[in-house]
């Protein structure tokens, strides 16, 4: 795909920030000069350095320039790529609902939760295309059928799609669900059984652990980069080990870390699937929202060998509330179809018809441009908010798509214990042990920062920071009694 001049002037400067020519702090050269060096019209540097305020890398200054912005520190490589857990069954249900009891209240400040609000989803739209198809079409009000449950406009759409992430769909690999998560839940079934070992990046989201504990498999945990993804040497060892039945990863912006594997560590996933004969479960789900300069290509793009089940829906960009995903399925799809067939029937005709009606023409490309702008705005926000309220000791995860952040608190900083004073604040958030299958990152949280930015917001991550301030002096004191003076003089 080609880029514009600007993207190539705002990925060079970037580059120069990633490398420290130009540190925190520094002051960009002006808009002018750059012009002059880059032999570029002033109009394509001030793009390209809006370009760069939207991705957080710069701020602009009133009368003074674009400057490097401060951050807290980003999380750390993980040291040793290699390192394997034994695999274990997984057992976070009953903590989740725990947090979700306590999240999911009225008037809570939501850093919890990761769904978009519903003032960025193109509400209004769906409102006309849902009555525009009921008038055209009210046979798909009753219609439900057992044979062919992919209604063929979707299923056109869905293949149309497939030209902006490198893929080539046969329809017949093509199984319409109900949502990503009923799509993955399907595959995890068609491709392994109660006892085999899923292996999974670490962290992941909460729902996939869910799934393998419910269906009474192992998890692997595998080392992953907060920047790059899954240790791919690792995989390999645990393939090569014959530990490992099946992966289950979330290759674009994984959640919670935000991380896009590199396209060279996708082809090298996708060949390690064929040579082992090991499928891939893969939710690309936040494929669209993802900042990276170009859509970043799922693993399946580079499948030859049908070991890839790709499932996405559009929860993320349109509405979670259609209900309606989707996976390509490679050689499991007759597997998935029987189980989608006995577990649920047929995904809503009317709604698969009309999300073809909005995915035809530009509308879905226009609102996640938009959103992938915006979002990328809010975590750099979130990311700023953050550096300022909460102790230096912390780290941030550098989200390249979706809409959370992963925050590293200091060492003695327990994330359940934080997630109760926080709720009783009226703020929710996640506790990090929820992303780990063995109660790893007991001092992680992961805050969603798809929210409008408001006063009411600032306040919320404020009294987050003086929560975990507080938390961090009480734990150094030396005796009970000193605690007890420092909790009640923060
Ligand atoms: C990584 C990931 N996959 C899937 C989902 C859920 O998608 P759906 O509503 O289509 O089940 C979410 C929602 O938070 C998610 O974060």
């Amino acid at each position: 795909m080609q880029i514009n001049l600007y993207e190539q002037l705002a990925n060079e400067l970037g580059a120069m920030i990633a490398s420290r020519v130009f540190a925190p702090g520094d002051r960009l050269p002006s808009i002018r000069h750059l012009a002059q060096q880059k032999r570029l019209s002033i109009s394509t540097v001030m793009q390209a350095l809006r370009l760069m305020e939207d991705r957080g890398l710069v701020e602009a200054k009133p009368q003074a320039g674009y400057y490097v912005r401060h951050r807290a520190k980003m999380l750390a490589a993980m040291t040793d790529t290699q390192h394997l857990k034994e695999p274990a069954f997984v057992g976070i249900t009953n903590l989740l609902m725990r947090v979700l009891s306590l999240n999911e209240v009225p008037n809570i400040v939501q850093l919890g939760s990761a769904w978009p609000p519903d003032e960025m989803l193109p509400i209004k739209r769906m409102q006309r295309t849902v009555s525009s198809v009921a008038r055209r079409d009210p046979g798909l009000l009753a219609k439900v059928s057992v044979f062919e449950t992919n209604e063929p406009g979707f299923l056109r759409q869905i293949n149309r799609r497939a030209l902006s992430w490198g893929g080539q769909v046969d329809p017949s690999e093509v199984v319409v669900t109900s949502s990503c998560t009923e799509a993955m839940s399907l595959c995890l079934r068609a491709v392994a059984k109660p006892g085999d070992t899923i292996a999974i990046e670490s962290a992941t989201y909460f729902v996939l652990l869910q799934m393998i504990e419910s269906l009474g498999m192992k998890a692997l945990e595998i080392p992953t980069h907060p920047k790059t993804g899954p240790s791919l040497d690792a995989l390999e060892l645990a393939m090569r080990a014959g530990l490992v039945q099946a992966c289950l990863f979330i290759p674009n912006a994984n959640n919670p870390l935000g991380c896009v594997m590199p396209e060279e560590n996708k082809k090298r996933l996708a060949a390690l699937l064929s040579l082992y004969g090991i499928p891939l479960i893969e939710d690309d789900i936040y494929g669209d929202l993802c900042f990276t300069p170009e859509r970043p290509w799922p693993v399946k793009a580079y499948d030859t060998s049908g070991h890839v089940l790709m499932c996405s829906s559009f929860s993320k960009a349109i509405t979670p509330a259609a209900r309606v995903g989707y996976v390509v399925a490679g050689r499991y799809a007759q597997q998935v179809a029987l189980l989608k067939t006995v577990s649920s029937g047929a995904t809503s005709h009317f709604f698969q018809a009309v999300l073809a009606d909005f995915l035809d023409g530009s509308s879905y490309d226009i609102q996640t441009r938009k959103m992938r702008r915006v979002l990328a705005q809010r975590i750099a926000r979130m990311s700023d908010a953050v550096s300022s309220y909460f102790p230096v000791e912390c780290s941030l995860s550098e989200p390249q798509g979706g809409f959370v952040l992963w925050v590293q608190m200091p060492e003695q900083i327990d994330a359940l214990a934080l997630h109760h004073t926080a709720s009783a604040a009226g703020i929710s958030i996640m506790p990090g042990p929820l992303f780990s299958a063995s109660g790893k990152f007991r001092n992680y949280i992961r805050l969603n920062c798809g929210n409008n930015w408001s006063p009411e917001i600032e306040r919320a991550v404020a009294k987050l920071g003086q929560l975990v301030h507080r938390a961090a002096d009480a734990s150094a004191c030396a005796s009970p009694s000193e605690c007890a003076e420092s909790a009640q003089n923060p």
